[in-house]
């Protein structure tokens, strides 16, 4: 053991093998991630028995990049840390089998950790770096005794997820409690698939992001309907992917997100304004052999690939959901009583959501906190982060740790 706080985290809940160091939960010593993006580009979306093969063939080097990029040996570890889900259940049993062995073998703790909190700890992680750790600490003490109107609004937002939670501190401990959530499609998934729709690569957000800077949002005026609030009424629980069915009928109506209605108007519109065959031309461009896609600088290099028609279809979608993720956020946390605002998951990497949210923010004299963009999308600090309350807890797993594809954060 090395005394020092030193945690590996290992994250393989989707497509990512991750692994990272990272010292009392508040310095990253490094932060390896193997993207399998290249793998599921061509097929559009996220295979998931390719993304098991792929992190068994990169989880090894991964964490030895880790260990060797913080200049650490095995031996020097106080604990390792693993995402024990939600997530791929393949994909998942590659992380945590891997945790539980190289656990086992050097006599170390192991700390499970949610792939949602993660996210959010991305966010604190970030801030505990960016200002001076004792500053940060005093803060955190003041959270100790917070009452719940000191608690921080979270918005995860990812491929996967599009949850809001109100977190608290209390004596370094963090408890979540889930207050808003999508009834069906996450934003991310939304983005990745208009982007797939309209011809644009997987994953499709940094492409919807690069291209909606070009057009104009307000051309098509997509509206959000009220179909959760009806769903919410009849009681009746929505399909949802991954995640083990939360008690939406318990949830806030005004709290709660759906995406699949804007991706069908927009494939709607597609089809009306005749755009499908534009953009089947330009999948097959865009994905012929030895193509190298990369999203545009500028707008002529934007109209190179795509018609202004289709800028401001893409420009409208993006400006409609972050939109919508403003609102239920503001209404959350003024609800709530939150004065803090976490933003966190892939889609927090996108340009639009910051500016807006952080205007807002700013207009309504809140604080918002958003990770870097490097640990925005999936990542492992963010899991050495979130274990470290774990770990001074002594909050352990034991043997029988495996991944659950539904593991629920909070209550
Ligand atoms: O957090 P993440 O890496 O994985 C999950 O836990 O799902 O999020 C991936 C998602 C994808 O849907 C991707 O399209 C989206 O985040 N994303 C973005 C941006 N960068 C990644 N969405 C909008 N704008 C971006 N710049
Ligand atoms: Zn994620």
């Amino acid at each position: 053991m090395g005394g020092r706080g030193l945690i590996l985290g290992i994250e393989s809940s989707c497509d990512e093998t991750a692994a990272a160091v990272v010292e009392r939960g508040s310095r990253t010593l490094s932060s390896v991630v193997a993207s399998q993006i290249a793998t599921h580009a061509r097929y559009g979306g996220v295979v998931p028995e390719l993304a098991s093969r792929e992190h068994l063939r990169a989880i090894v080097p991964v964490v030895r990049a880790a260990l060797s990029e913080a200049g650490i040996a095995l031996g020097d570890l106080d604990a390792i840390a693993v995402t024990a889900g939600p997530g791929l259940a393949g994909a998942l049993l590659v992380g945590v089998t891997y945790a539980k062995a190289l656990a086992f073998g050097q006599g170390l703790p192991l700390v499970a950790v949610n792939h949602l909190e993660g996210h959010i700890h991305a966010v604190l992680l970030h801030e505990l770096e960016a200002e001076t750790q004792s500053l940060l600490l005093d803060s955190l003490a003041q959270n100790d005794c917070a009452e719940d109107g000191k608690a921080a609004l979270a918005l995860v937002v990812s491929g996967g997820h599009t949850h809001l939670y109100l977190a608290h501190a209390t004596r370094g401990t963090w408890s979540y409690r889930l207050v808003g959530r999508t009834v069906d499609d996450a934003a991310g998934e939304a983005f990745d698939k208009v982007a797939k729709l309209l011809g644009f690569g997987y994953p499709g957000g940094p492409w919807i992001d690069a291209l909606a800077r070009f057009g104009n949002p307000k051309a098509v005026p997509f509206a959000f309907s009220q179909i959760k609030t009806k769903l919410h009424l009849a009681g009746k629980i929505p399909r949802t992917k991954g995640a083990r069915t939360a008690p939406i009928a318990e949830l806030d109506p005004h709290l709660l997100f759906s995406f699949s209605g804007i991706k069908t108007a927009v494939l709607r519109y597609a089809e009306v304004h005749e755009l499908r065959a534009e953009a089947q031309a330009r999948a097959s461009q865009l994905f012929a052999p030895g193509a190298i896609p990369r999203p545009p600088q500028s707008h002529q290099q934007a109209l190179a690939l795509c018609s202004q028609q289709v800028l401001d279809l893409i420009a409208s979608f993006q400006c409609a959901v972050v939109g919508d993720l403003m609102k239920k956020s503001f209404a959350a946390a003024e609800t709530l009583g939150a004065r803090r605002i976490l933003v966190t998951g892939g889609v927090a990497a996108n340009r639009e959501l910051r500016a807006r949210f952080s205007a807002e923010s700013a207009r309504r004299g809140l604080r918002v906190a958003f990770p870097t963009l490097a640990l925005s999308t999936d990542n492992a600090a963010m899991i050495a982060a979130a274990a470290w309350p774990r770990f001074l807890a002594g909050d352990f797993a034991d043997g029988t740790l495996s991944g659950d594809p539904s593991l629920v954060l909070g209550r």
